[in-house]
């Protein structure tokens, strides 16, 4: 990877992430959230993809929360910004209403497979905004705890990804849709996905975070 100052290293993205605060997540931001609307309901849906990429400044922080099934209960400002949904349209979703069919279902099976162990992960996330416009991000993902150590809900923050590591993790990606296309069933196309990264980790001799930062 040509690692400029503006592509944090996993530590430097911790520091980063521990030092907006957003760590001390209480899960309690939106109260209101076990009931959700439907975005059809609040007038919030994704336009089909446009193609069209928008980006933000490396010095950004796209920020969300989550409850432990993946419904919003936080976002900041730059997130809505670039997402362009309203708060109240944000708020209550299931993060899912901002995923881009681009992506494959193996990442987030690996996503919450890893926070369910209670355990980080970094990932490359092509999202869709309101507009169909479509923005990639390196997303830090990290399980937050209550006093007694229980997990209360989920954290993202998303960092600028530098256009050489977009083209590397697409042409992963695109492997993985390939493949995940070849099934009818989202879990065995998610396991099928998997499968190639998995089988692409063994062939470089590196773990997940490995490859993630090595591009
Ligand atoms: C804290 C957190 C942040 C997430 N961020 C995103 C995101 O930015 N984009 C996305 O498509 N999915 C995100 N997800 C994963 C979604 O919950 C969901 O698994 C994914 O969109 C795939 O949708 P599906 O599980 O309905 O197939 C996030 C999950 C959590 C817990």
């Amino acid at each position: 990877m040509n690692r400029s100052e503006q592509t944090p290293s996993p530590r430097a993205m911790k520091r980063l992430n521990g030092a907006h605060g957003h760590q001390a997540a209480t899960g309690l931001e939106h109260p209101a959230t076990a009931r959700v609307v439907p975005l059809s309901a609040v007038g919030a849906r994704a336009a089909s993809p446009t193609g069209r990429e928008v980006t933000f400044d490396p010095e950004e922080i796209l920020v969300t929360k989550t409850d432990l099934s993946g419904h919003i209960t936080y976002a900041n400002d730059v997130f809505l910004r670039i997402a362009g949904y309203s708060e109240a349209e944000t708020l209550g979703q299931p993060h899912s209403f901002i995923r881009h069919p681009d992506m494959p279902r193996g990442v987030f099976k690996l996503l919450w497979d890893t926070l369910k162990e209670g355990r980080e992960i970094f990932a490359f996330v092509v999202n869709l905004a309101k507009s169909g416009d479509h923005y990639w991000v390196l997303a830090h993902v990290t399980p937050t705890f209550d006093d007694g150590g229980r997990p209360i809900g989920y954290h993202s923050n998303r960092r600028y990804a530098e256009r050489g590591q977009i083209e590397k993790i697409r042409a992963i990606y695109d492997r993985m849709l390939a493949e995940e296309r070849r099934h009818t069933r989202r879990p065995d196309a998610a396991a099928a996905g998997q499968r190639v990264l998995e089988q692409l980790l063994a062939e470089q001799h590196q773990t997940y975070e490995e490859f993630i930062f090595s591009l």
